[in-house]
C-alpha cells in the first residue's frame, strides 16, 4: 500500500499534503515538532532512525519542516541553520540508512536578481538573506546524504491556513480602508494544494515513471508582484479595498528579498506532465476551502 511520511504536521504544506493524500486514500503520517523537535541537536540521528524504523514499505518521505520566518531568521541564524540545513541533512541521511528516497522542499529565495525571466534549475543560485542561505545549504546537505533525492523548490505558498500572504491580505483587507503593498518584488504565487497533489502524484508513480533524482521547480505559472497579487486576491474575494503600490525599501522588512524570484517549472512538467493551474483558479479553490 502506498504511504507517505511527512516531516511537518501543522504547517500549511504538511496539512495540504495530508488532505491530498486523503483525497486518493493514501496513508499519510505526519511527524510534528511535538514528536520530534528538529531544533534539539542531541541524538537527532537516533531519534530519526526510530521514526523511520519499520517504514521500509513507505513510498515517499517528504521534508516539509523548515524555519520559515524569513525576517526573524536574520536575528535567529543558529535556529534557521539547525532546521533548514543540519536537520534537513540529518533527515536525508536517516532516509538513506533506511533505504528510502527523500523529497525535500526548498525555495525560490535561493535566487536573487537582476532578472526578468523565470529561474530554471540550472541557473546560478545567490541567496540574499539567512533564510535563503540556510535553505540552499540544506539542499546541498540533502543531496550529499542521499543520492535518491528530489529537491523541489517552490515559491510564495498560499493556502486557507493562517499566516500566509492570502490570509493576511484578507484579514487586513476587511479591517482597513486601503493597503500599501510592495510592487518591486516579483514571484510565482503557488497553491499548497497544487504542490501537495503533485507530491502525492509523484508518490503514486512507479520507479519507471518517476523523474530522475535531482532538483526541480514547482510553482504557479503566473508571475506578479505582491501588490498585483493582493489586488487579485481582493478581486476574487469580492473585496474592494484599494491597494497602493510601495517599494520594498519603504516597507523596510529586516530581511533582504529577491526582486525577481519567479520559477520556471518546465523541467518537472516535461518529466511528469504535472503542472500548476492558473492563479485565479487556485485562488478560487482556496477561497472556497475557507468558506
Ligand atoms: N511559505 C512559503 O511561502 C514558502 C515559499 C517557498 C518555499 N517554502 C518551503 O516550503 C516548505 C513548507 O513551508 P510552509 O509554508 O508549509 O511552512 P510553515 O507553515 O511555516 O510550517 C513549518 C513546518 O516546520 C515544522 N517545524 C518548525 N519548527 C520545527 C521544529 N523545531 N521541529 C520540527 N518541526 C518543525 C512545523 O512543524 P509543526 O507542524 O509541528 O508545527 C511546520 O510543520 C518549507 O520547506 C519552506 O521553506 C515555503
Amino acid at each position: 500500500m502506498t504511504s507517505l511520511l511527512v516531516f511537518g504536521a501543522n504547517g500549511q504544506l504538511a496539512r495540504s499534503i495530508a488532505q491530498a493524500a486523503e483525497e486518493v486514500s493514501i496513508e499519510c503520517e505526519r511527524v510534528g515538532r511535538d514528536r520530534l523537535d528538529l531544533l534539539a541537536e542531541t541524538t537527532l540521528d537516533e531519534r530519526l532512525d526510530a521514526v523511520l524504523a519499520g517504514k521500509s514499505s513507505c513510498r515517499m518521505v517528504i521534508n516539509a519542516a523548515a524555519y520559515t520566518q524569513v525576517d526573524r531568521a536574520e536575528s535567529e541564524q543558529a535556529q534557521a541553520y539547525q532546521l533548514n540545513t543540519t536537520a534537513a541533512g540529518a533527515i536525508s541521511s536517516a532516509c538513506e540508512r533506511a533505504g528510502l528516497p527523500i523529497v525535500h522542499i526548498s525555495t525560490d529565495f535561493v535566487f536573487s536578481g537582476p532578472r526578468n525571466t523565470p529561474w530554471s534549475e540550472t541557473d546560478t543560485t545567490a541567496p540574499l538573506g539567512v533564510y535563503g542561505t540556510t535553505k540552499l545549504a540544506g539542499e546541498t546537505a540533502v543531496a550529499r546524504a542521499n543520492p535518491r533525492h528530489l529537491i523541489i523548490r517552490t515559491a510564495w505558498l498560499l493556502s486557507e491556513f493562517p499566516g500566509n500572504f492570502l490570509t493576511t491580505m484578507l484579514r487586513l483587507g476587511t479591517q482597513r480602508t486601503s493597503l500599501s503593498v510592495v510592487n518591486d518584488q516579483v514571484g510565482s504565487p503557488t497553491s499548497t494544494h497544487e504542490l501537495a497533489r503533485t507530491l502525492v502524484s509523484l508518490a503514486q508513480m512507479s520507479e519507471y515513471d518517476c523523474p530522475p533524482w535531482g532538483v526541480y521547480h514547482f510553482a504557479g505559472p503566473d508571475t506578479m508582484s505582491w501588490a498585483e497579487l493582493a489586488r487579485r486576491i481582493f478581486q476574487r474575494a469580492g473585496l474592494d479595498t484599494p491597494v497602493q503600490d510601495i517599494v520594498a525599501a519603504d516597507y523596510g522588512a529586516p530581511a533582504p528579498r529577491p526582486a525577481f524570484s519567479a520559477l520556471d517549472s518546465g523541467k518537472l512538467q516535461r518529466a511528469t506532465g504535472l503542472s500548476h493551474r492558473p492563479v485565479d483558479v487556485v485562488l478560487d479553490e482556496i477561497l472556497q476551502r475557507r468558506d
